[in-house]
């Protein structure tokens, strides 16, 4: 057989056996064999020179033609491959639910703060809001709170530049105080300087919780954290009473800590009510610690200087006010022994509520 009639029936053999390659190492040894430096593809183009003339340019033809047919079928099915080898080896199932994302979730000292929350809106409390950066006549003198009562100390809060430090020149009408005075600006020590705020925008009755943040400057330990959480209260109407306030604080705790909760009353002195009382509280996890009570809130009947400084009659009107952490309940409530946990934003802990 001439070499002009090998070409042909050379080229549908290779062709078969590329197109037939199962996977790319197998397409790999078949291009060898057909095309690569000993192929028998490339033997039949060495054989080129030994024809004649005439032969040749037809014979050359050909064989370009081939060629150009092979690596296209190489190509082609180097691709198929290819493709074959990214689609999954298994046929998706369409009805298989979806994957789902892992849902964050809230705070430790959220989730408790909303229960707070939720516990005194079912007795008709609303929910008001002030600023953490606030100025010594909300924080302090509006409250009753001195000129050289300690917690005014610069030791004891974070001031901010600006203002007018009431507390270096001694006069304890803060705002109210004349020409130059306007209050030196702090972090806000307790949520309050929210009362002031929200009474000075209001006619009584008022009756409001105030969750937020507060700041100290107290040095990080197990207990202690220059910022933590409180949440404020505050009742105002006629003839409202201490038992009206030790009722609503006991009905609180018990939403809070379980029906088997008790509490009790202890005075005690702040500057914003007379009379004051600490608030002990005692349940189960409280034996579990060993103690019997554990001091949770601060509270009182509004000072009547407080209503005077707000522009109500304290002849007409009445109320309590109570303050306590959050961070201590959470504590309690979930048997949590360092403070700083809730400050670290370390998933591991987080996770955990
Ligand atoms: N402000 C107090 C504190 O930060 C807590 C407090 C005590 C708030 C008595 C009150 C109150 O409203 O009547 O320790």
């Amino acid at each position: 057989m001439s070499l002009l009639n090998e070409i042909e029936p050379l080229k549908q053999a290779a062709l078969n056996e590329l197109k037939a390659a199962a996977d790319p190492a197998a397409l790999e040894q078949t291009k060898g064999a057909w095309i690569g430096p000993h192929g028998k593809f490339t033997a039949l183009m060495k054989q080129l020179g030994t024809l004649s003339k005439e032969e040749k340019p037809a014979a050359g033809k050909l064989i370009n033609a081939a060629k150009v047919a092979l690596e296209a079928a190489l190509a082609e099915r180097r691709s198929e491959l290819e493709l074959a080898a990214a689609l999954p080896k298994e046929p998706a199932d369409f009805s298989a639910p979806g994957r789902r994302r892992a849902l964050g979730r809230l705070h430790p000292l959220t989730q408790v703060s909303e229960d707070i929350v939720r516990a005194f809106r079912k007795l008709g409390f609303a929910v008001a809001d002030g600023p953490e950066i606030e100025d010594e006549y909300y924080c302090f003198d509006a409250l009753n709170t001195p000129a050289d009562h300690p917690a005014r100390n610069s030791q004891d809060t974070f001031y901010l530049g600006g203002g007018q430090a009431s507390r270096r020149s001694q006069t304890s009408e803060g705002k109210k105080s004349g020409a130059d005075a306007s209050p030196a600006l702090l972090l806000r020590t307790h949520t309050s300087s929210v009362q002031i705020r929200v009474m000075e925008k209001q006619p009584p009755p008022v009756r409001i919780i105030v969750p937020g943040r507060v700041y100290r400057r107290d040095n990080a330990d197990a207990t202690h954290n220059p910022t933590f959480q409180q949440i404020e209260g505050l009742y105002v109407d006629k003839n409202v009473t201490v038992s009206d306030l030790k009722g609503t604080v006991e009905f609180v705790f018990k939403e809070l800590l379980g029906e088997e909760t008790k509490i009790r009353f202890r005075p005690h002195y702040f500057s914003y009510t007379e009379p004051s009382f600490e608030i002990d509280f005692s349940n189960a996890l409280v034996k579990k610690l060993g103690k019997d009570w554990l001091e949770i809130a601060g509270c009182g009947m509004v000072h009547p200087q407080v209503f005077e400084n707000v522009g109500y009659d304290p002849e007409i009107w009445t109320g309590w006010a109570f303050g306590f952490g959050i961070e201590r309940i959470a504590m309690i409530r979930y048997g949590i022994n360092d403070i700083r946990l809730f400050y670290e934003n370390d998933v591991r802990f987080l996770k955990q509520f």
